[in-house]
């Protein structure tokens, strides 16, 4: 659906059924224009002061305004400052028609917000002009917001049926898994090596297809403002093994060495410990999916006293990453060309920027090609 499509080429904007307001304390000067203005079409409006224009302003719809300066009551200037400060009526073009001439007070209107001046005695011709091409504008304006509105609305779309579709794939997804660990448990010690392989590349790739759907959902919880941490203590050196443990079983390529070196005296953490698993697996299923047979990852944990901080390293020996990523490489579905069987979504590490952000943490990466990369996380105690 091509959603800027339906309205009108710019040349061919129509714009005579456009209501416009005239306000001036002279009748002879409202005479001229709504007489002039009406053979062409357009709805005219009067006023003889301020207070009776800012009343039609709030009720009617009007499309541009005609304005004198010097009228009794509220001047010219200060009709247009009202004008400008409602948010139902700043957007109106204006036209000042003035007897003034003088550069201040052209400068006090722009100040003031309006659009054009033109001197009295004016051409009814240009008056004519200068109204239909902030006409022109307006509608060309209207036209880019309501442009944006659908665009808006199809994302919200986009996003609740992507949201809906997950949700499904959730709950089946879930039962292989089950079903797969349960066989692993259960038989592990039976199973001839290929079978031990193929059961431990199918639950991975039940994992991986979780994790996707666990992070889409929570980036776009995160975006929405709309998730919140479960924060509680607990011991980091212990969620760290358990992500060790986790991976041993689905590592396929049994020649990566995974290992850690966790600081002995770190205090509890107090973090949401779910998502901060969900961090470090993604970091370590990055390094184990970037490293190379024979390849090395080491889990780093330490506490800092100095700053109050811990710091969670993941360091691997794996390809590294070229200078110019090393920022982008935490942007939504950013992915390098070594991404070579064209695994995951670039969800990840979005992800994991989001939620340490959300701790109040940071996190970068040091790497260099062929040198491997060192992902780089902190959180406050
Ligand atoms: N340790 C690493 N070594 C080399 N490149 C890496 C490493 N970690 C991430 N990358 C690069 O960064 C990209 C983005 O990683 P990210 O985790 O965001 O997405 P993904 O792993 O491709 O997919 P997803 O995490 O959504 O399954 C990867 O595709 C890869 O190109
Ligand atoms: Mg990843």
């Amino acid at each position: 659906m091509n959603i800027f499509r339906e309205e009108t080429e710019q040349g061919n904007i129509d714009v005579t059924d456009s209501t416009i307001l005239v306000v001036d304390d002279e009748p002879e000067i409202l005479n001229i224009v709504v007489n002039g203005f009406s053979r062409f079409g357009f709805k005219m409006v009067t006023a003889l002061n301020g207070e009776d224009a800012l009343e039609i302003v709030a009720k009617d719809k009007i499309d541009l305004i005609l304005l004198d300066i010097m009228m009794p009551g509220i001047n010219g200037f200060d009709v247009l400052k009202k004008i400008r400060d409602n948010k139902q009526t700043w957007h109106i073009p204006v036209i000042m028609v003035t007897a003034l001439n003088a550069p201040n007070d052209r400068i006090r209107g722009i100040e003031a917000g309006c659009h054009d001046f033109i001197s009295k005695p004016f051409i009814l011709e240009e008056l004519l002009a200068k109204t239909r091409f902030l006409l022109k504008i307006k509608f060309l304006y209207e036209q880019l917001e309501r442009s944006y509105e659908k665009l808006k609305s199809l994302e919200i779309m986009k996003d609740n049926l992507t949201h809906m579709v997950i949700h499904d794939l959730k709950n089946p997804l879930n039962t292989i898994l089950l079903g797969l660990e349960f066989l692993q448990k259960r038989f592990q010690s039976k199973l001839a090596p290929e079978e031990k392989i193929s059961l431990a590349v199918a639950l991975r790739a039940c994992y991986e297809l979780k994790a996707i759907m666990d992070d889409l959902l929570d980036i776009n919880k995160m975006e929405a403002g709309k998730i919140k941490l479960r924060l509680e203590k607990f011991d980091l050196a212990v969620l760290i093994t358990e992500v060790i443990e986790q991976m041993k079983v689905i590592i396929v390529d049994s020649s990566k060495v995974l290992s850690s070196q966790i600081d002995k005296k770190m205090p509890e953490i107090c973090a949401d410990r779910k998502i901060i698993k969900r961090v470090i697996a993604n970091i370590v299923n990055n390094a184990v999916k970037f490293t190379p047979s024979n390849g090395t990852i080491l889990i780093k944990a330490s506490f800092d006293k100095a700053s109050n901080n811990f710091c969670v390293q993941i360091k691997d020996s794996g390809e590294g990453i070229p200078e110019e990523y090393l920022e982008t490489i935490f942007d939504k579905f950013v992915q390098l060309n070594n991404n070579k069987f064209n695994v995951g979504h670039g969800l990840g590490l979005n992800f994991c920027k989001l939620m340490v952000e959300a701790h109040g943490g940071n996190i970068r990466v040091e790497s260099k090609p062929g040198k491997g990369s060192n992902f780089i996380f902190t959180l406050p105690a």
